[in-house]
């Protein structure tokens, strides 16, 4: 399953120190869904439903992350849901192409798992494709491990790994 979301209130817009880029990391809203749609595509090559990111942010609303710049467009977005007890599953995290590198994934990621602290889940899992050498470093630098080889995952084929991480 992959996403969208409706206006459901999100947590307290987080404004970050002024050492990183000018982003505020916020809740999603439905006025985000064309800009979050442009990521996904750029960054995932993946065409959602736009219907699908209200309705996945639906049971967790503080689970969905979205990094605005300045003018609070999106340019980076974390997407986790809880569909098992527990527990938190990333479905989609990217970060606009012009501005990584900046730290805004760790931004992201960070609070990500302080919020699945705060809920007491004892493990988040994701999925990744095994050629994605980037992602995988990065999930691996927040102690994310491969617990399985998901053998033509994605539509186009290639194979992916699961990763979990416990505790959150
Ligand atoms: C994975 C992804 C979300 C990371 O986002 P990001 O904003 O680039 O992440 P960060 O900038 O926080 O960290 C990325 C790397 O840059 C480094 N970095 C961060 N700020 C830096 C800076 N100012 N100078 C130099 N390096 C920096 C980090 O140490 C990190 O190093 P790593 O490659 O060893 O992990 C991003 O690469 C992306 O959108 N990829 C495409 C989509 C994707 O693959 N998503 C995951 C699918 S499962």
């Amino acid at each position: 399953m992959r996403c969208i979301a409706d206006t459901a209130p999100g947590p307290a817009p987080t404004v970050l120190p002024e050492s990183t880029p000018p982003v505020t990391l916020r809740g999603f809203r439905f006025s985000d869904v064309p800009f979050v749609a442009a990521i996904v595509a750029e960054a995932l090559q993946e065409h959602y439903d736009p219907s699908l990111y209200g309705s996945l942010s639906h049971d967790w609303a503080d689970g969905f992350l979205v990094a605005a710049d300045s003018r609070d467009v999106p340019i980076g977005f974390l997407l986790g849901v809880s569909q098992v007890e527990h527990e938190a599953r990333i479905l989609m995290f990217a970060v606009d192409r012009h501005f990584r590198m900046q730290g805004i994934g760790t931004l992201l990621m960070t609070q990500f798992l302080g919020r699945c602290r705060a809920r007491g889940f004892r493990r988040v899992t994701l999925e990744v494709r095994v050629s994605n050498a980037t992602a995988i470093r990065f999930y691996a630098r927040y102690q994310f491990s491969v617990i399985d080889l998901l053998r033509a995952y994605y539509s186009d084929g290639e194979n992916g790994y699961q990763m979990a991480r416990e505790p959150p």
